[in-house]
């Protein structure tokens, strides 16, 4: 028998990544177009619909490169891309803030709440495009609430997010959303943008994102903005994504080993690389901009998906 080691049926990361894989792409060609991938967001246009991922803590995962979090960022502001920043201190935001990259930060859902005010006040100040939080990062492994690098976390009411959309005159995004039950929570708190991830598969057997994306978009319609990442590392995995309702997505921890080998120079060229495919499966499909990419471009089980 496999054990747990060699076998995980419980992965929510590697059953992401079966079903992305599950999805195929209808070819149509004729009267195909080069299309454009430039992609609007709170205002500002950007060259891509693929964005940079909220990371954190990097020299513990990638200790050959002093200052990956840097390069990231400098990446993100070279490719004209939207960027995110996971769990920063004052410090270390303020630093990278300054590397002037478009950014998204997202807060963790710290029990302090003047933790919270004080990194959504420095994110407006120093000129962020909107914050957010991680409200899937609450509980650690036994149910009770998680502690991160010494800071106590707790769960989010919609109260709560209620209180952070009206604290900040950016927009808000909330990430780690995997049901219609919350992203309908979401629209009640008045968020501009959720975030469809499971984390890396923080939950065991958690649904793949864009399993249950056509559903959440059904519910929210065009009210909010939806991204989505988990196991997203190529151009056709964001097509998929694009395709079922989402607005834009985020490769993770493909973007590790590109960072750890080039730095800066790596992460331009893979998300270059996926700009590329992206492009060129958009004209396969027959479509010409972003917004012409729809379900039935894709096959799932056998037929095309449903709108
Ligand atoms: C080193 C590392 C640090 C991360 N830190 C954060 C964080 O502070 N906040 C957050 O919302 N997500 C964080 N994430 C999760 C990513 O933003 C993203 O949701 C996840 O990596 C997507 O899954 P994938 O890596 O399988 O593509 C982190 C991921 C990694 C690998």
């Amino acid at each position: 028998m496999p054990n747990e080691e060699t076998f995980r049926p419980s992965d929510a990361s590697a059953i992401t990544r079966r079903y992305l894989d599950s999805i195929l792409l209808e070819m149509r060609i004729i009267n195909a177009v080069t299309p454009s991938i430039s992609f609007d967001l709170f205002g500002k246009t950007f060259d891509t619909p693929i964005m940079m991922p909220a990371f954190s803590h990097l020299h513990l995962f990638v200790k050959e490169r002093e200052d990956g979090m840097g390069e990231y960022f400098r990446a993100a502001k070279a490719l004209n891309a939207v960027n995110f920043v996971g769990m920063t201190t004052l410090e270390e935001y303020d630093r990278l803030a300054a590397i002037g990259a478009t950014t998204v930060r997202i807060v963790k859902p710290y029990a302090d709440k003047d933790q919270i005010f004080a990194r959504f006040e420095q994110a407006e100040k120093t000129g962020a495009l909107a914050v957010g939080m991680d409200i899937d990062h609450i509980f650690g492994r036994n149910g009770s609430p998680d502690t991160v690098h010494g800071n106590l976390l707790a769960p989010q009411s919609t109260a709560d997010l209620k209180e952070y959309v009206r604290s900040t005159k950016l927009p808000f995004v909330a990430k780690g959303v995997l049901s219609v039950r919350d992203a309908v929570q979401c629209v009640e708190a008045g968020v501009q943008a959720i975030f469809l991830s499971h984390h890396h598969g923080r939950v065991p057997f958690a649904i793949p994102p864009l399993m249950i994306l056509p559903e959440i978009r059904k519910a929210v319609g065009n009210s909010i903005r939806i991204f989505v990442d988990c196991s997203i590392s190529t151009g056709a995995d964001v097509l998929k994504a694009l395709a079922l309702g989402a607005d834009a997505a985020s490769p993770g921890r493909a973007l590790m080993e590109p960072l750890r080998k080039d730095g800066q120079a790596g992460v331009e060229n893979y998300i270059r690389g996926m700009n590329d495919q992206l492009s060129m499966l958009i004209a396969y499909t027959g479509c010409k901009t972003l917004s012409d990419l729809e379900p039935s471009i894709l096959w799932i089980n056998g037929k095309p998906a449903e709108p």
